[in-house]
């Protein structure tokens, strides 16, 4: 049910990748294998969390006849994006300055079927014993200027390793078809489109997330009904 948008990395590979990418990093062999056992486990985190919400579809499918999840998409942020936002933001290139400063390495978008069901997922989800939600930007209630709209959440959960247990950041980004949609479109056109034109389509960007929402709560509003 989960589309994976990258898989696992190994040493090797990061090495190689780094050492093409441009990025004028000094990382150690050490503190690469280092990031790579660190960059699996977040892995490991965010098919944790998979598994936690297609769990909770499930048993709400079965009380309520009704699934709150359309479809999960899960990412690895790569390795070179990685490190090029620690140099963006002006951090040194360690291991151990990673967890404490991103928080979206391990990435999953959930994708729902109504605008309530953004928040049955997240109230389902915070509410179990091993998710601790570090941090909430709610989008959908405050859409940002551009018109986009989601929920933004940064959850730790515990990951259990050979080593012991390590407690591991996921970001999510949780919306509706519709939102989905605007959003995909909008970033695709974003890179597409010359700053001189950008302005002009914008206005017309806003209009349709307005007119997007407008229709996503009309069937919300025939769905509560049923
Ligand atoms: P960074 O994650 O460090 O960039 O900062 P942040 O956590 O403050 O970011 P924010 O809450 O704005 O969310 C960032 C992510 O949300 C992006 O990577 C996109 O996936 C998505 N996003 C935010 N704003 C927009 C937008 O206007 N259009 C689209 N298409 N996506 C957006
Ligand atoms: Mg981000």
């Amino acid at each position: 049910m989960i589309n994976q948008r990258a898989s696992t990395i190994n040493v090797n590979q990061m090495r190689d990748m780094l050492s093409t990418s441009g990025l004028n990093i000094g990382v150690e062999v050490e503190e690469l294998t280092k990031f790579a056992r660190m960059y699996q486990t977040y892995e490991s985190a965010q098919h944790e969390i998979a598994t936690k919400l297609e769990n909770l579809d499930a048993e709400f499918q079965m009380n309520y006849n009704h699934n709150p999840i359309h479809h999960l998409e899960g990412r690895m942020k790569d390795p070179q994006s990685l490190f090029g936002k620690l140099q963006r933001k002006n951090l040194p290139m360690t291991v151990d300055i990673i967890p404490d400063n991103i928080f979206d390495i391990a990435g999953i978008r959930v994708i729902t079927n109504y605008i309530d069901d953004i928040y049955t997922v997240e109230r389902l989800l915070v509410a179990q014993d091993d998710v601790t939600l570090l941090k909430r930007k709610d989008y959908v209630e405050n859409p940002k200027p551009s018109g986009y709209r989601s929920l933004h959440l940064v959850v730790e959960i515990p990951v259990f390793r050979s080593t012991g247990v390590e407690r591991v950041p996921v970001e999510i980004q949780i919306r509706t078809i519709g939102m989905d949609m605007w959003a995909s479109l909008e970033h695709k056109l974003r890179y597409k489109t010359d700053a001189e034109r950008a302005d002009e389509f914008a206005d017309n960007l806003i209009g349709y997330a307005n007119e997007l929402n407008q229709i996503e709560q009309n069937f919300q509003n025939i769905h509560r009904e049923l």
